[in-house]
């Protein structure tokens, strides 16, 4: 939530990358922008409410003097979205500009203290403490370094601070504690940011910022040291394989549209990663007294059917338990005997890493499955798998889904190959029949792009709607249902057909919409009986089925065509793709931006 960006070059204006990069990053929170820099020893800023092209056509956002500067794009959480409470915040003499992703618990402390001491505050915001205090530090006769590392000692919460002064405008200086950043690195030039892809186009270059640690950064060089002591941290710098086009939307109208393209080739790149990643983290499941699982939203509907892969093929079944609730759930029951699998695309989910650090107090082991080399989740795992759909800018997980549940389907086979629950034969037809899923996803996307177009056509403007399923068709009826209401904005609810006539039937009359996913496996002669019972009542039938499945589509108004032989297990990968298309078109018919839903962010980083 919130990107920031701040970049130091040697030579060339600073403002048109700040504004690209910004773009890049608005996946991250869109409610208003800013932009600073310095040149001729003062500051120059630019900033409003509003989406970043909104302020750009007002502002011109690429008309800013100077080679330094810093940039965010906001999600409120202290204070409406406004032009005061945009960043950059400023100290009283406007020489000391700041940007941060997190919020400050006791701003309201600290500002009661800065205010009674004179300082002037022109903002709601929980950041504007931060300048202020640099600026008292400053004055007191600390460098720029050393005022951000003693302003981390008052300040209590999560938080990755760019800060930047006209007073020694060689430098930009950021730390960060439980919200991200990370650094790039080219000749002449330096660049910090909330993610990769805001200066990808400049440097595949990374080095790591980790939390507890200050970085110095200069146009000709990076340094990093222990907030603590001071002392230098060497690191060297990692080159990351994402390229600048994979973070462009490459024709597409919208990258929600063109990453459910892109996932045939993201379970493709995830299928080959290497086989030891996934034994190594099958010897802590296969060892463990109890196995959970522990996600949110999108990530959380991926361990839902990823359980159903490791009953299946190891004999074991996880719990899942949701990220946030994870602590006041399992309490302190974890052992050293148990592991955690956690589920996060982006790796910085407050949730998740909350529940991370919950199983770690207790001496559980953890399994991290992320798509983001050095985020968050991944220093505290035992077992890292990195999943390989590249970036995903979309606020609606879509390609992450996919790598995810192909990353579980070869950790529970490789769990399989060691429990022996199942023959090796057995285990070998599923991987065989894992491999053809970039194809079975190919095709599936052609033949229900059109049909699903037309369904939204003819649905874009019923109220509510009902997603059913049975088994693991219900992790993949939650998660259509999330990505409708998410992005379109109608009301659904995903639910166990079978759950469904204890209560939400109660809601179907004529013409109510509810959905069916209807794999040809065992669930299917019940899912029959449900559908049956909510034609009864008028319903209008939408069904994901398998193609030649004469029955189902007879019952059905609208039909989605599954390609046959998708084996029970994966068949979450395969029938959830026309549920995306729905819910892309959907939102679009309605005239909603899929990328950037309301109230919404690519990664929560608050709890
Ligand atoms: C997905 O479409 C959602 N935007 C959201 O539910 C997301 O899956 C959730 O916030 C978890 O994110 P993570 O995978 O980055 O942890």
């Amino acid at each position: 939530m919130c990107g920031i960006i701040g970049v130091i070059q040697s030579k060339g204006a600073v403002a048109p990358f700040l504004h690209q990069a910004l773009k890049r990053l608005e996946y991250r929170g869109y409610d208003s922008v800013g932009v600073t820099t310095i040149a001729e020893g003062k500051l120059h800023t630019k900033k409003d409410e509003g989406k970043i092209e909104e302020v750009h056509r007002k502002l011109n956002l690429d008309d800013l003097p100077g080679t330094v500067g810093i940039g965010h794009t906001r999600w409120a959480t202290h204070g409406m979205p406004s032009i005061y409470n945009a960043h950059p915040h400023f100290d009283c003499s406007h020489t000391i500009a700041v940007v941060h992703n997190g919020v400050v618990d006791n701003f309201l402390e600290l500002k009661e203290e800065l205010q009674s001491r004179g300082h002037k505050f022109e903002s709601e915001t929980d950041t504007e403490v931060i300048p202020h205090l640099i600026e008292e530090f400053m004055d007191g006769g600390l460098s720029l370094p050393d005022a951000v590392r003693e302003v981390t000692r008052r300040i209590r919460g999560t938080y990755a601070i760019v800060a930047m002064t006209a007073r020694s405008p060689d430098k930009i200086v950021c730390t960060r504690d439980g919200n991200p950043l990370v650094i790039g690195r080219r000749d002449g030039a330096s660049y910090v940011s909330s993610d990769i892809p805001a200066f990808l186009p400049m440097t595949n270059n990374m080095i790591l910022l980790l939390d507890g640690e200050i970085a110095i950064l200069t146009a000709d060089d990076v340094e990093i040291r222990k907030l603590s002591d001071g002392s230098i941290v060497t690191r060297e710098a990692i080159t990351i394989s994402w390229t600048a086009d994979q973070a462009q939307k490459g024709g597409y109208p919208h990258f929600m549209l063109k990453e459910i393209h892109e996932q045939p080739e993201a379970i493709r790149n995830t299928l080959r990663i290497r086989k030891d990643v996934f034994d190594s983290a099958a010897k802590i499941v296969a060892s463990s007294r109890r196995v959970f699982m522990t996600a949110m939203g999108t990530s959380g509907h991926a361990a839902l059917a990823g359980r159903h892969m490791f009953a299946s093929f190891a004999g074991i079944l996880p719990s899942f338990e949701l990220a946030s609730d994870f602590p006041d759930t399992v309490y302190d029951t974890l052992t050293t005997d148990d592991c955690v699998i956690a589920i996060t695309q982006s790796g910085e989910t407050s949730d998740t890493i909350f529940a991370v650090k919950h199983a770690k107090r207790l001496g559980a082991k953890v399994i991290a499955i992320t798509n983001v080399v050095g985020s968050s989740v991944t220093r505290f795992a035992d077992r890292i798998i990195i999943t390989q759909a590249g970036p995903e800018i979309g606020v609606a997980a879509t390609k992450t889904f996919m790598v995810q549940l192909t990353a579980l389907a070869l950790l529970a086979l490789a769990t399989g190959m060691l429990t022996q629950y199942r023959s090796r034969e057995f285990i070998e037809a599923k991987y065989a029949s894992l491999n053809t899923l970039p194809n079975i996803v190919s095709e599936t996307i052609v033949r229900n792009e059109e049909v699903a177009r037309q369904a939204a056509e003819k649905y874009y403007n019923r109220a509510s709607f009902l997603f059913l399923g049975r088994g693991i068709s219900i992790a993949t009826a939650l998660e259509g249902a999330l990505k409708l209401k998410e992005i379109s904005y109608n009301h659904a609810e995903g639910y166990s057909a079978g759950e469904s006539k204890h209560g939400p039937i109660a809601l179907v009359e004529d013409g109510f919409p509810v959905v069916f996913v209807a794999p040809n496996d065992a669930t299917r002669d019940r899912l029959i009986g449900n559908i049956m019972e909510m034609k009864a009542r008028g319903a209008s039938i939408l069904a994901v089925i398998e193609r030649g499945d004469g029955d189902l589509k007879h019952l059905a108004d609208d039909v989605f065509e599954i390609p046959e032989g998708v084996e029970p297990e994966f068949s979450t990968m395969a029938f959830v793709v026309p549920l995306q298309i729905l819910s892309y078109y959907m939102a679009t018919r309605r005239g909603h931006d899929p990328d950037k839903p309301r109230n919404l962010a690519k990664s929560v980083t608050v709890l």
